[in-house]
Formats: structure tokens, sequence, C-alpha cells
């Protein structure tokens, strides 16, 4: 058995494909990553070297420690690895202080994980204690619509939230905690992982202005499914604005009473 024959790791590359599809990955834009569960780490064994050399991750997250992760390499297209996953994907295994990670499968000759390592993993450390260790992925991608709207919306999480509620009655159901927003900031670091992991204590959506969305979700469909309503949502929005804006819309007693139908809690503070 190879690793890419796995079935978690098939479903991994199917839905990276389905991304690209989507036009979200432009060149080496977006990153995905996947905290693999424990019986699937069981269908490792044999198969990844664990002498790799250990690097520094540039953030600490103990609660991850000894766990493994399906990533994305830096620079590397997401449409390429159906193609060659071995080139463009890797496995990282994360040390016992949750402060190094060695790649242990994948990204031959020399490659990286994604430079959104930190961010992926600072969020999936928060993730994994808001959600009880439910939550296991994180995808990052370059979303046309939600992008654009970062130009022209006051960069507020109710403002954005709302907007994009309103656009389609599921997604108040979909995305019931709402949209954080961390205004631009320098990708690839851990100032930039830290806002994000702030923002996932809170949100399941999380846009960088005039750069992407970073989405968290409990498994690969789910994460998927968030990007495409959270995008699909703001490309309503983006024709609307451009058909001269809405002339009626949900209004907030809507809204509970779809909260009551779909028992979810949506928070009165977008409600005003
Ligand atoms: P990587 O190629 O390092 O994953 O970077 C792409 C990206 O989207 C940076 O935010
Ligand atoms: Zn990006």
């Amino acid at each position: 058995m190879k690793i890419e024959e796995l079935g978690f790791v098939q479903n991994y590359i199917r839905i990276t494909h389905d991304a690209w599809l989507k036009g979200w990955h432009e060149r080496n834009g977006g990153n995905f990553s996947y905290r693999i569960a424990e019986d699937e780490v069981v269908e490792l064994k044999g198969l990844v070297n664990e002498d790799a050399q250990s690097q520094p991750i540039g953030v600490t997250v103990p609660n991850l420690a000894n766990e493994y992760f399906l990533v994305t390499g830096s620079g590397k297209y997401l449409r390429n690895v159906i193609i060659s996953p071995e080139e463009n994907i890797g496995i990282a295994k994360i040390d016992e202080k949750g402060e190094n990670y060695k790649v242990v499968w994948g990204l031959i000759n020399g490659a990286k994980p994604t430079s959104e390592f930190p961010s992926h993993l600072m969020s999936h450390s928060i993730k994994k204690e808001v959600t009880g260790g439910k939550n296991r992925v994180i995808l990052h991608s370059h979303t046309t619509n939600l992008i654009a709207l970062t130009f022209v919306l006051p960069l507020d999480n109710i403002v954005f939230t709302r907007e994009l509620w309103e656009m389609a009655t599921e997604c108040p159901v979909v995305f019931p905690s709402g949209v954080g927003i961390v205004p631009w900031m320098v990708p690839g670091g851990a100032a930039i992982a830290k806002a994000t992991s702030e923002l996932m204590k809170e949100y399941d959506v999380v846009l960088w202005a005039h750069h992407g969305t970073f989405v968290s979700g409990e498994t690969l469909d789910l994460a998927f499914g968030l990007m495409d309503t959270a995008e699909k949502s703001a490309e309503i929005l983006v024709k609307v604005l451009s058909m001269g804006g809405k002339k009626q819309t949900i209004t907030a007693d809507n809204f509970r009473q779809l909260g009551k139908a779909f028992n979810v809690n949506l928070p009165e503070k977008f409600l005003k």
C-alpha cells in the first residue's frame, strides 16, 4: 500500500482538486491541512520516515504534540497535487513539545510545508481545544468575491457577517458563529497566525483583508463546503451591489425564526 492510496489521503487529494476547480487557487495560492485521525495514523505505520530532520514551526502549539498533519507544500500549485502528490503535499509530525515538525512523507526534493503553516497550526491548536478535538481541517483559499468585498465593506465582523448571511438563507445555518476579519497584515508569519487563531476561538470563517479566507471544519467535506457557501454568498453580494444594491432582504426577525426552525443559536449582536 502506498500513502497516496490510503482513503483519507485520496479524499484530501480529491478535495484539493475540487478547490482548484473552484478558481480559489491560482498559481501557488492557498493551502490546506488536515490533522490525521488516530485510526488513520495507524495506517501510516511502516510507510513514513520517522528519522527525518526536525525544523522549527515558528510558533508553539503544545496541544498538537505528536500529531500528524497532511499539508500542502510552500510554493506548490494545488492543481498539481492530483498529478504528483509526493511532490506537492506531505505529512508533517509535530514533536513532543509542539515547537518543531519533521516531514515524514512527501514534499520530496527539499520542499517544505506551506509558508502559512504557523497560521494553520495555531488555528488547529485553538480549534482542537474549543471543539474537544472534533475539528481537524484548516483550508486557506484566495476566494475572489470575499477578497473583493474586503475593499468595499467596512472591515467589521458584524457588518460582514450580516451582509453574507443576508445573501443566502442557508448561510446562518452553515456559519452561525459568523465571520471574523483580520485587517491587512504581512502573511506567512507568527503575527498573522496569532491574529487568525484569536478569531478562530469564536469563528469558523476568518477573512484576511485583501488576501483570502481561512475556514475550519470537522471534516474535509465540511471545511470545503463552508468555504464554498461563504464564497457563493460573497458572489451574490457582489452581484447585488453591482445591480444597484438591495431593494429587499432577509430581516433580523426572519433570522430569529430561522434560528428557531433549524435549532441554531444566532448571536443577537449580528441581528441589530
Ligand atoms: P504557500 O505557497 O507557501 O502555501 O503560500 C501561498 C499563500 O496563499 C500564502 O498566503
Ligand atoms: Zn494566501
